[in-house]
């Protein structure tokens, strides 16, 4: 039986150390805040915001939530961005993706300050993270790296197989394998024969958002299998990208969907807004 990669606990162990660290800059007179905006009803993104000020909560962290309506202009958007780019008690700035079709993403993100990037979806910060030296690691692979850590497999010299070329999983995933020494393959919907592929990795890592993509018989025994997929369906269960049924068969290791990468992102952005907190009091 595969070892299960428990997100929920590794993200509260790492969130009370998180508690631990805020107080000890609050005491230097470095407040760690975080502001969240969301644009819109979208439910899931509702619900990941909602998780975003509860752990600010646990971390004591302070946190402000801009809840704006649908209808928002970019340009009421980026003028609050603006404000908050110069409000000294918000360290980091969260915008909640995907945004309002009116509203050019690219732009939005864009205008945020690369020093309270805590996404670290900017091009300034996506490039740090390509030649390896950066402030801010983007939350989902960073926690995805922490639970490769718990399973005590080390990635360099692994055959590592990132499914996935998104701008926000797949592509920085790939380069935090690398920087691990991992040998990294990244697959797509082009890939041919994909399962040739999977079957040859030590480390697998499925961030391709369709449910039950990958089954047991794609992967090689005793791999660690690490589930970024949060699929909701049509009975309104949460299904990872990875059939786990067939897959923890034949898996060393492998997260469960819920309480598995999920958790692990939000604890990843409190890191970030505290790691942004000591980076803009030294600007
Ligand atoms: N939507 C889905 N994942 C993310 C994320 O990591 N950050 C933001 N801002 N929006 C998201």
């Amino acid at each position: 039986m595969a070892k299960l990669l428990m997100g929920k606990e590794v993200s509260a162990r790492i969130k009370n150390e998180l508690r631990e660290e805020t107080e000890k800059l609050k005491a230097r007179g470095i407040n760690p805040g975080l502001a969240v905006i969301i644009v819109g009803e979208d439910p899931a993104s509702q619900v990941y915001v909602r998780n975003k000020e509860r752990a600010c909560e646990e971390c004591g962290i302070y946190s402000e939530k801009y809840a704006l309506p649908e209808e928002t202009t970019q340009e009421e958007l980026l003028r609050l961005i603006d404000e908050l780019n110069h409000k000294e008690c918000i360290s980091g700035i969260l915008v909640q993706l995907p945004v309002p079709k009116h509203i050019d993403e690219k732009t939005v993100i864009e205008a945020i300050d690369p020093k309270k990037d805590v996404d670290a979806f900017h091009p300034v910060n996506v490039g740090k993270i390509m030649v390896g030296n950066y402030d801010f690691v983007p939350c989902t692979p960073a926690g995805v790296m922490e639970l490769i850590k718990e399973s005590g497999v080390d990635v360099s010299g692994k055959e590592c197989v990132v499914v996935g070329r998104s701008n926000i999983v797949g592509k920085p995933q790939a380069m935090l394998l690398l920087h691990q020494n991992g040998t990294v393959t990244i697959c797509h919907s082009r890939t041919k024969d994909l399962a040739e592929k999977t079957k040859r990795a030590d480390i697998l890592v499925a961030a391709v958002g369709i449910p039950n993509f990958i089954k047991g018989d794609m992967i090689k025994e005793g791999a660690v299998v690490i589930d970024v997929g949060i699929n909701r369906m049509p009975d309104k269960k949460l299904c990872g990208d990875v059939e786990f049924e067939t897959a923890e068969k034949v898996a060393g290791a492998i997260t469960p969907v819920p309480g598995g990468v999920g958790p692990m992102t939000v604890a990843m952005l409190m890191k970030n807004t505290v790691r942004a907190a000591m980076v803009n009091k030294s600007r």
